[in-house]
């Protein structure tokens, strides 16, 4: 019996390698990109990167996945990777695929930090950051057949249909796949659809939903590919995948329920054979030895977990009911209290007080998940959110050090020495320039603050707040925003205009600069130094070259290099210039301060409108700090109505 059950395996085994052997592993190349970024440390980031793509190939040949993600984040260059074959690929057709692929993306320039490729037969993708829920992004996504089907007419409204129809049913099949062949005139219509696994059923959908009307465009010729981040469409006049591996999706059609899974298994050509083939393994098996304990899923799980949601009751519980004593402190979002879940992990709780508008309920979870995919050593982690009733609540990890104005202005003032202010300057500006330029879409933080620079047990900078002011009522962002920033950090075309552009962002990160290196207030006058705002005592020390007076009196002389603080200074002032366009990017700043020599050309220039800017201020209130700090009470004031 054991005998015939093997020799009845092997034969099957036999046809399934000789079937997959024949294949086309369809590697015409679609779509390709490199970031322009590069790992900061080669042999670190290309250990992650070797680890990932080797642990992709081995679910592919070893588990036969069609689907894999892995995440190597050992140091400070992380790689996530993500691959996904066509599920009608055979698994070798699937490896051949991913071979040109890997082949593809490691020939990005050396040490690109992220990449993609899209064949036909498959996709990879690599980047420093957790992309796997992504669903869209910008750029162009559908590649046209040239030649118009023979019956255009026919041929277009039944394509349409099909097309929609995978739309409309693919989110609902667990796998998020489906293939389908459609009878035309002359001929037939192959057609499939494919979500990355890792996304949700509103997002595969979503991602449908774009891809649709962009492989409509193709129409009525004979071929069209769409393909976006989560999500690939296909149709063509020509057979691409067998007859046999088609689904039904009859049922899944119209919207309503979600039904998944229902018609998956022994449907697909193949998966009958190979649940045969496994049945016959593991009858195998049970006459061989005892099963083992199956072996745990090689990624961590909690690592790829969209945000938490956390219960109201739970969180309250955490912060002995929101007490004053757990507050943390008060930002212009909400206050922010420190909790200890039930687990033990301290986390840092931030009720929000956002107002009431549409935006903010449609958006709210949509914009949460957005923020928890955010992921750099220098931004402060966003682990989840709670909602109760009209609260909303956020979650984020919790920093032991608090947050910098405390180091500068408050009780530990004068406790920093100039390793670790420079350390500070260098992270920040590192985690602005991902939130700019890095992560999938622009994020302008929009209150850069000291307040909002939170530091961790070894005193790295952590931005936090971050991608709170897209959740302003869209009507409202000109306004709000405009007071959503501090006065003092505000770049003047925003304060005045309303202009918001990366460039507002790098203006408060000079400011902060300036804040770190004098110990000086932004908004604040000094009885010493002429009743000057810190900016004009700025520009005007560098005018009289006398920028060393302005370092704060705290810092022992001996401790820094005078050089090195004078050019930070001079980069600071390069970022508080009048003209937008004439402050430097956070990329390039992050270079201009990692560089030891001297700026060279670059010469900051007078920001005029700043200093009537501030006139303006002054003139309209009286003259005074305290009249200054009203104005800013006021404004935060209206930014939380
Ligand atoms: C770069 O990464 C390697 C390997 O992970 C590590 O040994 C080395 O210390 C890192 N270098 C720097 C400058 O961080
Ligand atoms: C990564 O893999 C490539 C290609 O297989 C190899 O040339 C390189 O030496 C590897 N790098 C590291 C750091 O393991
Ligand atoms: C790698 O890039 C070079 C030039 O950019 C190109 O000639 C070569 O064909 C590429 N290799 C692969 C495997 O695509
Ligand atoms: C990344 O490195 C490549 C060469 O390896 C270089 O051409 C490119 O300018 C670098 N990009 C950045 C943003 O530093």
């Amino acid at each position: 019996m054991v005998m015939q059950l093997k020799l009845l395996a092997l034969t099957l085994l036999l046809w399934l390698r000789v079937e997959g052997a024949l294949g086309d592993p369809q590697i015409s190349l679609l779509n390709k990109g490199c970031s322009q970024y590069n790992a900061t440390n080669l042999s670190n980031f290309y250990e992650n990167l070797n680890a990932t793509l080797d642990n992709l190939i081995a679910q592919v040949r070893k588990q036969r996945k069609h689907f894999a993600m892995a995440q190597e984040a050992r140091g400070a260059d992380p790689v996530y990777g993500m691959f996904q074959c066509r599920n009608y690929l055979s698994t070798a057709d699937c490896a051949a695929c991913f071979a040109a692929a890997a082949a593809q993306v490691r020939n990005c320039s050396t040490g690109a930090n992220g990449a993609r490729v899209i064949y036909d037969g498959c996709f990879l993708r690599y980047e420093s950051y957790g992309f796997f829920e992504q669903t869209t992004m910008p750029g162009d996504s559908i590649i046209c057949g040239n030649e118009k089907a023979a019956e255009a007419n026919g041929f277009n409204a039944t394509a349409q249909q099909v097309l929609k129809d995978l739309q409309i049913a693919t989110p609902k099949i667990t796998g998020y796949y489906a293939a389908t062949k459609t009878k035309v005139a002359g001929g037939a219509i192959y057609a499939i659809a494919q979500c990355a696994e890792t996304v949700s059923e509103s997002g595969c959908l979503e991602c449908l939903t774009v891809g649709y009307k962009n492989i409509n465009l193709c129409l009525p010729n004979k071929n069209g590919i769409a393909f976006d981040a989560g999500c690939f469409m296909r149709y063509s006049e020509t057979a691409f995948f067998a007859d046999k591996q088609t689904i039904d999706i009859t049922p899944l059609k119209k919207g309503g329920s979600s039904k998944k899974g229902v018609i998956i298994g022994g449907v697909v050509g193949g998966v009958g054979l190979v649940v045969i083939l496994l049945a016959l393994f593991a009858l195998l098996r049970r006459y061989k030895k005892p099963k083992k304990a199956p072996r745990g899923d090689i990624l961590g799980a909690t690592e790829l977990k969209g945000p938490e949601t956390y219960r109201y009751k739970g969180l309250k519980s955490a912060t002995k009911n929101f007490s004053d004593e757990n507050k943390l402190g008060e930002g212009g979002f909400g206050d922010v209290y420190k909790g200890t879940l039930k687990n033990g992990k301290v986390v840092a709780v931030k009720k929000l007080i956002l107002g009431h508008s549409r935006k903010i309920d449609e958006q709210f979870e949509s914009e949460v998940k957005l923020i928890s995919n955010v992921h750099h050593k220098n931004l402060v982690r966003l682990l989840g959110c709670c909602i109760n009733g009209q609260e909303r609540i956020l979650v984020y990890e919790y920093m032991a050090n608090n947050s910098l104005d405390r180091f500068l202005f408050g009780q530990k003032k004068g406790s920093l020495n100039w390793k670790q202010r420079y350390d500070i300057i260098l992270g920040t500006a590192k985690g602005l320039a991902y939130l700019h330029e890095d992560f999938h879409i622009c994020i302008i933080h929009r209150d850069i603050k000291t307040s909002n620079i939170l530091l961790d047990e070894d005193m790295q900078p952590k931005i936090a707040d971050f991608g709170l002011a897209r959740l302003l009522p869209e009507d409202q962002t000109h306004l709000s925003t405009r007071f959503a920033g501090t006065l003092g950090y505000t770049a003047p075309e925003y304060a005045i205009n309303g202009q918001l552009s990366e460039k507002a962002d790098t203006y408060s990160f000079g400011v902060v600069v300036l804040e770190i290196i004098s110990g000086q207030k932004s908004n604040e006058f000094r009885a010493d130094a002429e009743g000057e705002f810190l900016l004009q005592r700025a520009w005007k020390l560098y005018e009289e070259n006398m920028l060393l007076e302005l370092v704060d009196e705290t810092l022992d002389p001996e401790d820094y290099d005078a050089e090195e603080v004078e050019k930070i200074t001079e980069i600071a002032l390069l970022c508080t210039q009048a003209s937008a366009a004439a402050r430097p990017t956070m990329s390039e700043l992050v270079l201009l301060l990692k560089n030891k020599n001297s700026l060279g050309q670059m010469r900051p220039s007078m920001p005029v409108l700043v200093q009537s800017n501030f006139r303006t201020k002054v003139e309209t209130s009286t003259s005074t700090g305290s009249s200054i700090s009203n104005a800013t009470a006021t404004v935060s004031m209206l930014s939380a109505r």
